[in-house]
């Protein structure tokens, strides 16, 4: 019986800018990060703010502009998205609708030459894994949207790529599923071991299933940290803001002492 195992690896980014056709502003400015093999990491950030873009260049579905992507170390910048050992898995989940579930898992174990038999064991051991062993005969049209979606994250998983990519998988389920298809993957990934990169403009879903959180905002990354750090010490009034059901109050510091500092909130004065 074959089993899914993890080719966990981590993903660097070096000075990484993206800029497409002849838009003057980068969808993506000169980000570094490091991502740590076997760590789910969210990309969190309000809409147009680069997190797609960021994926895909993950992916090798864009090429940077300038700037350099490292997976498990090995420089990938020029690879492109066959090249390199990199799951998506798409909002719109991108089933075969023509296909059975099985048929869908298998699709790609072909291309990675692997011979029939490990090809229908592997599919096998990826449907049991979503919970999904008894639906392999039925067409995706005989799925529920949740149920779709375990057979596209299946689908990655039997490819045992190094890093495993979400561009906001759950946007189209509803309240309750969200929650529960969350849980699901965050489960798999750690009983895996694997790296995911997780797209979301959600703080509520990035702050329950993160290992580390990368807040972004017009293309630049403006935190890095555990869900935590960003709740308790965010770097900034947009972090803040977004993280939180923050109240941000102007003040003044008067005076500073020691680790300590006087501070005047409107007509009171703190200290
Ligand atoms: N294929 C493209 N061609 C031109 N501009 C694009 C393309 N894809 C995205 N953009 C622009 O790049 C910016 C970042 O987009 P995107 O990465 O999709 O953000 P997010 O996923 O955070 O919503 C946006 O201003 C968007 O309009
Ligand atoms: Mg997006």
């Amino acid at each position: 019986m074959a089993e899914i195992r993890s080719n966990a690896a981590s993903v660097e980014f070096r000075n990484v800018t993206k800029i497409y056709g002849r838009s003057k502003a980068p969808a993506v400015n000169d980000i570094s990060l490091f991502i740590e093999a076997g760590k789910l990491v969210t990309l969190l950030g309000p809409s147009g703010c680069g997190k797609t873009t960021t994926l895909r260049m993950i992916a090798g579905l864009e090429m940077v502009t300038s700037g350099q992507i490292l997976i498990g170390g090995a420089d990938v910048t020029r690879l492109p998205a066959t090249d390199r050992d990199v799951s998506m898995v798409f909002q719109s989940y991108a089933l075969f609708p023509h296909m059975t579930v099985t048929q869908n898992v298998e699709y790609g174990l072909g291309f990675s030459g692997f011979g029939k038999k490990e090809t229908t064991e592997r599919a096998r051991a990826g449907l049991e894994l979503v919970g999904l062993s008894n639906f392999g005969d039925r067409l995706p049209s005989q799925l529920s949207g949740g149920q779709q979606q375990r057979v596209a994250v299946a689908r990655a998983l039997v490819l045992e790529p190094q890093v495993l990519l979400f561009d906001e998988p759950l946007s189209n389920l509803d309240a309750k599923l969200r929650r529960r298809v969350r849980e699901e993957i965050r489960e798999i990934q750690q009983k895996l071991g694997l790296t995911v990169v997780y797209v979301t403009h959600d703080q509520e879903e990035a702050l329950a299933v993160s290992d580390r959180i990368i807040v972004m905002n017009n293309a630049v990354i403006a935190q890095d940290g555990t869900p935590r750090e960003l709740y308790e010490q965010p770097a900034n009034a947009f972090v803040a803001d977004f993280i939180g059901e923050a109240n941000m109050f102007q003040c003044e510091v008067v005076s500073v002492e020691g680790d300590g500092a006087t501070v005047h909130l409107g007509s009171a004065v703190l200290k």
